[in-house]
C-alpha cells in the first residue's frame, strides 16, 4: 500500500523515466492535491476579469472551490467558497458582480471582502457567536505580476517573488504587445475535460517532440487542414507556409529554477500574419504607444509556450493562457482563455482570437489532437505490462544556457518533464 513516505515517492521518478502509478494512483493524486496544490502558488484569474467593485469569478485551487472577487476599495480578495455556517458554496456561478454573496442554503451573508454581514434569526446563535469570527476564509496568501493573481493554501513556504521571478520576462514578453500594457481576458474561455491525469496536459505543454506527428493535419505542408485554412479573411494562416516537420528540430527548450517552471523558443509569432495589413494597423499602435525601437523588440519573437509549473501556460504563439484543473487522478478540466492586447485595433484582436478558435475551440484541429492523444495515453497505462514511463530524450545533453540561470536543450528532447517532476519530487516529499 501507498505510504507516502519521501521514500517511496521518490522511489517512483529515476532518471529519465517516471513510474507509471503517478498518472493512475489516487492515492498519489490524494498527496498531490495536499502537497503540490495546496502549497504551490497556484494561478487564480486575471485583474481584467474583475474590473469593478463587486466583480467576481469563480475557480478551484487543486479541488477547493475558491471565489476571486474585487471588494469596493479596490482590492483584491480570494477567498474559500464555503459557507463558514454548514459548508455549502455560496457562489456557484463562473462570474457577475455582487454586492454580497448569500448562501442559499440558510441565508448567510457575507461581503465582497468575506466579512460575514449577518445571518438570519441572529438571536438564535449560540452565545458569543460573533460575526467577525466567522466570515468566508481567506486563501492565506495572494499575489499578482502585471494583472495575473495568484493565491497560496500554505501559510508559508516558496515566496511569491521566488515563485515568479524566473518568468517574469515570459509575462512581459506577452504582456508588453499590448499597447496599453494590459491584458483583457474578456473574450471567453474555451473549456475541456479529458480523461487523463493533470500532468499530461502540462507534460505536453512544451513538448515540441509530439507536433509534428499529434498535429500532423495541422503543420505537415502535406496535410489536409493546413492547405484549406490557407486564405483565411483575417490573414491568419496558422502556420508558416515553408513549415515543415524539420523546421520543429531547430526549436530549443528551457527550464529555469527549481520550481518546475520551463519554455520553448526560436518560432516565429505566426509570420505569414505579419505581412497582413492588419498587423501592420496593430504594429503602428504599438510603436505610437512605445515608440518604433522599442515596437520592433517587443515584436522579436522570444518565447513560444512557457509554463508556470503547476497549472498555467502562456502561449506567446497563438496567445493565450491555458489553466489545468486536476479533478481526479484520471480526470483534467483544461480552461483556454483567448486575450485581447488593451489598446490594440479590433482587427488585431479578433485576428488573434479567430486563430484560436482555429487552434484550441472545440472544433479546432489541435488541440483536439492532444485530448485524444491525453485519453489515449491514460488508456495505454492501465497496461502492468511495463512500470515506467521513458522520459529520457537528450538525457545528458541539456547545458547552462546564456542567461537568467537556465538550462537549454533541444525541444525534441524531453528536458522539461524531466525538470518538472525534479519539482514535483520537491513538493511530494515534504511531509507536514
Ligand atoms: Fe450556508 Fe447554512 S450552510 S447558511
Ligand atoms: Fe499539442
Amino acid at each position: 500500500m501507498f505510504d507516502g513516505s519521501p521514500t517511496e515517492i521518490s522511489g517512483l521518478v529515476r532518471p529519465g523515466r517516471v513510474h507509471r502509478r503517478v498518472y493512475t494512483d489516487p492515492a498519489i493524486f490524494e498527496l498531490e492535491m495536499e502537497r503540490i496544490f495546496g502549497r504551490a502558488w497556484i494561478y487564480v484569474g486575471h485583474a481584467s476579469q474583475v474590473p469593478a467593485p463587486g466583480d467576481y469569478v469563480t475557480t478551484r485551487i487543486g479541488r477547493q472551490p475558491v471565489i476571486l472577487c474585487r471588494h469596493r476599495d479596490g482590492g483584491l480578495h480570494v477567498l474559500f467558497n464555503r459557507c463558514s455556517h454548514r459548508g455549502a458554496k455560496v457562489c456557484v456561478l463562473a462570474s457577475g458582480n455582487t454586492k454580497r454573496f448569500e448562501c442559499m442554503y440558510h441565508g448567510w451573508s457575507y461581503d465582497t471582502d468575506g466579512r460575514l454581514l449577518g445571518v438570519p434569526v441572529p438571536e438564535g446563535a449560540q452565545a458569543g457567536f460573533d460575526l467577525a469570527d466567522s466570515g468566508l476564509r481567506p486563501v492565506p496568501r495572494v499575489a499578482s505580476y502585471r494583472g495575473f493573481v495568484f493565491a497560496n493554501c500554505a501559510e508559508d513556504g516558496l515566496s511569491f517573488d521566488d515563485y515568479i521571478g524566473p518568468m517574469t520576462p515570459n509575462i512581459d514578453d506577452l504582456v508588453d504587445r499590448a499597447p496599453a500594457g494590459e491584458l483583457l481576458f474578456d473574450a471567453g474561455v474555451h473549456r475541456y475535460v479529458f480523461p487523463g491525469n493533470w500532468k499530461l496536459q502540462i507534460e505536453n505543454a512544451l513538448d515540441s517532440y509530439h507536433v509534428p506527428s499529434s498535429h500532423a493535419s495541422t503543420v505537415n505542408e502535406k496535410g489536409e487542414q493546413f492547405a484549406r485554412r490557407e486564405g483565411d479573411e483575417t490573414g491568419a494562416a496558422v502556420v508558416d507556409r515553408n513549415r515543415t516537420s524539420d523546421a520543429w528540430k531547430g526549436r530549443r527548450s528551457f527550464v529555469v529554477g527549481a520550481a518546475g517552471h520551463g519554455w520553448t523558443s526560436n518560432t516565429a509569432l505566426d509570420e505569414s500574419g505579419r505581412s497582413s495589413p492588419v498587423f501592420y494597423g496593430y504594429k503602428a499602435a504599438l510603436a505610437e504607444a512605445v515608440g518604433e525601437t522599442r515596437a520592433n523588440e517587443i515584436l522579436t519573437p522570444r518565447f513560444h509556450n512557457s509554463l508556470l509549473y503547476p497549472s498555467i501556460t502562456v502561449m506567446g504563439l497563438n496567445v493565450h493562457v491555458r489553466v489545468i484543473h486536476p479533478l481526479a487522478v484520471d480526470r483534467t478540466e483544461v480552461h483556454v482563455y483567448p486575450l485581447r492586447y488593451k489598446g490594440a485595433p479590433d482587427a488585431m484582436n479578433q485576428r488573434n482570437i479567430r486563430l484560436l478558435n482555429v487552434t484550441h475551440s472545440a472544433a479546432s484541429f489541435v488541440q483536439t489532437d492532444d485530448m485524444e492523444a491525453f485519453a489515449r495515453t491514460q488508456a495505454g497505462l492501465a497496461s502492468l505490462a511495463e512500470e515506467w514511463v521513458d522520459i529520457s530524450r537528450g538525457l545528458g545533453d541539456e547545458r547552462p544556457g546564456r542567461d537568467r540561470n537556465v538550462t537549454e536543450g533541444s525541444a525534441m528532447h524531453e528536458l522539461v518533464m524531466r525538470q518538472q517532476y525534479a519539482a514535483w519530487l520537491s513538493y511530494m516529499c515534504k511531509a507536514g
